[in-house]
């Protein structure tokens, strides 16, 4: 074997660099670096989207988990945008149903195909952009669940103990057998400088898919939200194409159902529930479902990303809860008809309306609320007074 001086300096080199790697501690990526060779690395999205990462939770159990209880329930209530700056900590919240609702949205997607996960052609980009934020952010928020190798493109799943490769796996099932959250995108359509929904993966929605809403712009896609076209249209348009990438924000929906109703197509046989109210309904039976949502422009394709995941809690949990039984009842009994048709309350008032009155006359007995307290958007909104010590 013929040992050439190239091969001899590069072996110099070699044991050079070692020696200094110890004595220095320098990694692979700082020498790489200073011959100008950079690492793989995924953008950094928090610089460039000017949203800060979120703080990390090094002793995050997932089992014990509990989700913020979201209560958001508005008096006066009119339809309207009601947006509130995010909480850059908590773009992504995991918590104690995550392996049932990961198993469950697989199910769904293996069972109906496209009205789960869709994309449109051009939407390659923003789809990919997406699953690289919401990876960069969940290896920084849950650091021992998520790993992520730039060099593969594998993520680790500690929780699940799978790994998922990015590079073969469409970047929505990254997210849906990964992250319990519906996401739809959507960006500008050049034609009519609307925003049309291009991509999603839902697997939380009542009553619509992904299929039906995708290649709409806005205003079809919330045809059967009531005043949607005569209060909310215009200002959502405007704040649409004018939405920067350092001011996302959240705002809550709600619904009350029976059981826990993920997701639902009008011929479901649960739907038929809303059109009775059953003798023998018990008032266990009730859920809230709260569908926490948050909004934020993507930096790179300048895509809008809407994503959001439905949690339940048992009604009977408002007893608890000071002014809350009280400020649900008179949304109950004096909400606009339209939008309490649209929600559908109908089906379980029979059985609500009197526990809640019930709960609001003990609270009032216990000094929680003032007697003579009118009701109104509560200043803790979307949560209530004491609601960090639940
Ligand atoms: C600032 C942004 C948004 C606001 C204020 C908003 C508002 C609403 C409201 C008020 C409803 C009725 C349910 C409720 O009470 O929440 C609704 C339903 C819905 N929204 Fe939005 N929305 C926004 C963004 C989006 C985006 C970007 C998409 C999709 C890409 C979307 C898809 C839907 C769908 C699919 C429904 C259900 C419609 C149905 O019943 O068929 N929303 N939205």
């Amino acid at each position: 074997m013929q040992i050439s001086t190239t091969n001899v300096l590069l072996w110099v080199l070699g044991v050079a660099l070692l020696a200094l790697r110890h004595r220095y501690d320098l990694t692979i990526t700082k020498i790489l670096s200073f011959f100008g060779i950079r690492k793989k690395q995924l953008p950094n999205y928090f610089e460039i989207a000017g949203v800060p990462p979120p703080t990390p939770l090094p002793d995050f159990d997932i089992d014990r988990a509990k989700p913020r209880p979201y209560r958001p329930f508005r008096w006066a209530y009119h339809q309207n945008m009601s947006l509130k700056k995010m909480e850059p900590d908590w773009w992504i919240e995991l918590e104690s149903t995550y392996r049932e609702r990961v198993a469950q949205r697989k199910g769904l997607h293996e069972k109906y195909g496209k009205k789960i996960i869709n994309n449109l052609p051009g939407s390659e980009l923003a789809c990919r952009e997406l699953m690289e934020m919401v990876v960069q952010f969940i290896c920084i928020r849950y650091p021992n669940q998520f790993k992520f190798d730039v060099d593969t493109g594998v993520l680790y799943n500690e929780i699940l103990k799978t790994e998922t490769d990015t590079n073969s796996v469409h970047p929505l099932e990254v997210l849906n057998t990964n992250v319990p959250e519906d996401f739809l995108l959507t960006m500008e359509d050049p034609k009519t400088g609307l925003y049309k929904m291009v991509a999603g993966v839902s697997c939380s929605s009542l009553g619509w898919n992904v299929g039906t809403k995708i290649g709409k712009p806005l205003q079809e896609i919330h045809g059967p939200v009531p005043d949607y076209k005569e209060k909310m249209a215009f200002s959502m348009d405007r704040f649409f194409s004018k939405m920067p990438c350092d001011k996302p924000i959240q705002r809550g929906s709600w619904g009350l159902e029976i059981g826990q109703p993920m997701w639902l197509q009008d011929d479901d046989p649960h739907f038929k529930l809303r059109e009775t109210q059953l003798p023998d309904l018990k008032v266990e039976d009730i859920y809230l479902r709260v569908d926490w949502q948050t909004l934020r422009r993507l930096p790179r394709s300048r895509a809008i990303v809407f994503n959001f995941k439905a949690l339940f809690t048992p009604m009977t949990e408002f007893r608890n809860e000071p002014y809350i039984p009280q400020l649900v009842l008179k949304i109950l009994k004096e909400g606009k008809q339209g939008l309490m048709a649209y929600k559908g309350t109908w089906h379980i008032e029979h059985k609500a309306i009197p526990a809640l009155e019930e709960w609001s006359k003990e609270q009032v007995q216990k000094g929680w609320v003032p007697e003579d307290w009118q009701e109104r958007t509560l200043d803790e909104d979307p949560y209530y007074p004491g609601w960090q010590s639940k």
